[in-house]
């Protein structure tokens, strides 16, 4: 048997989660009225303007809409963004700091591919890094750039944010971008102020592009709202430059169906990604464009969201207490438990689902081994809040009863 390569991701790193799930539980029958807690899709109510400025807006599924996006989409992202992240007004860019994207998981995507085609470095095969646990865009984009897809370990260890420290002088030298999740998806960590300086700091010293996952960067504990990477650049003296956020109307404003997403940052980047995108990548129609700014300029609904997912991880905690390591998380909307103890999160899906009805995902499912052949994953189990508040404690009382 041949040692796995250092840091190539394995085969399994590139099929779907959720195929894997299916074939892991097919044979089995629930063993009650099943309750699905697998996809991270929110369920919560579509808001109710979405309706009306669709049927006003109906003519332009009558039109190709423009690759970069509707003016007033761009300035309600620009503005947005300001507000959002204590920006001045007039910090981004509004012709060419902001891209729509249909869905952020396409601009995760295709972005692998520009940040390879401006990389002008020669020191070796080039690299695309990625948080381990990891979202599929990320390895899709690095596999479809024709880079190495490299995992960086994400663990307890290093508060469930990269291990930026593990990386090697000769990898950083060959890296192209890296994608860096906050809120992060599953653990549901934050980075601080101070994470992200170190974090730009270290892709322009290397001189590669930094995209930013901030899909979750509305669902948040406390009234804590998290840092994000613009914020951060905008206090450096290179602004933008080599940095790009990607958001989301999906988690957000619970539109996952929309398909309407965002990228800002860097104008240079984006101003010759636009030009890429325009021969390949999907438009965003523009009633999806108009329904973006209506829903960017009203917080109400979605500070009722945060009030839905607050009050399920108040139900969390009453009903897991400290059980499989858990601790509500400061963003995001997964309990990401540890079910070592319990033979790991294969086992630990299996049972639930065979004698609780309960549908969950491994850990290992979400996560690829490392340097050391060793998958980080394989000791968690995912489960998404995105149920109603009833059905989330009747999952969570009989994961308790099940599991102990
Ligand atoms: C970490 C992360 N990034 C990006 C996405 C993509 O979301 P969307 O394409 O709906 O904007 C998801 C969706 O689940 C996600 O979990």
């Amino acid at each position: 048997m041949t040692a796995p390569s250092p840091t190539a991701a394995p085969d399994a790193a590139f099929v779907s989660p959720f195929q894997r799930l299916n074939d892991l539980l097919a044979p089995h029958s629930p063993g009650r009225a099943p309750i699905n807690l697998t996809v991270g899709e929110p369920r919560h109510p579509v808001p109710a303007f979405v309706g009306p400025v669709l049927a006003r807006e109906i003519d332009g599924f009558g039109r190709y809409p423009a690759i970069k996006g509707t003016e007033a989409f761009r300035r309600a992202v620009a503005d947005w963004s300001e507000r959002r992240f204590g920006l001045a007004a007039g910090t981004i860019d509004v012709e060419r700091g902001v891209l729509p994207l249909n869905g952020s998981r396409e601009g995760l995507f295709y972005a692998a591919l520009e940040a390879r085609r401006r990389w002008k470095g020669t020191a070796g095969r080039p690299a695309i890094l990625l948080p381990n646990p990891f979202y599929q865009a990320y390895a899709a984009g690095a596999v479809a750039a024709g880079c190495e897809a490299v995992m960086i370990d994400a663990g307890p260890e290093t508060g469930f944010l990269p291990d930026l420290a593990s990386l090697s002088a000769d990898l950083l030298a060959r890296t192209v971008a890296l994608y860096y999740a906050s809120p992060a998806n599953p653990q549901g960590a934050v980075a601080n102020r101070a994470d992200w300086l170190a974090v730009i700091a270290l892709a322009r010293r290397h001189g590669f592009m930094l995209f930013a996952d901030e899909c979750y960067s509305e669902i948040y504990r406390d009234g804590r709202p998290p840092d994000g990477v613009l914020a951060a650049a905008a206090a450096t003296p290179e602004r933008f430059a080599g940095v790009v956020a990607f958001n989301s109307l999906s988690k957000r404003s619970n539109l996952p169906g929309l398909r309407c997403g965002f990228a800002v940052g860097d104008p240079d980047f984006l101003s010759r990604w636009v030009a890429f995108r325009n021969m390949a990548a999907p438009q965003v129609p523009t009633p999806t464009q108009a329904v973006a700014v209506a829903a960017l300029s009203d917080e109400a609904h979605v500070a009722e969201n945060r009030r839905l997912y607050d009050a399920k991880f108040a139900a969390a905690e009453r009903i897991l207490g400290r059980r499989f390591g858990f601790a509500t998380p400061p963003g995001g909307f997964f309990l990401w438990l540890d079910v070592a103890d319990l033979g790991g999160g294969e086992a630990t899906a299996l049972r639930l689902w065979r004698d609780a009805g309960v549908r969950t995902i491994p850990g290992g499912y979400l996560s690829a081994s490392g340097a050391d052949g060793r998958n980080p994953g394989d000791r968690y189990l995912r489960l998404a809040m995105v149920e109603s508040l009833a059905l989330t404690e009747e999952a969570l009382v009989r994961l308790v009863d099940t599991l102990g």
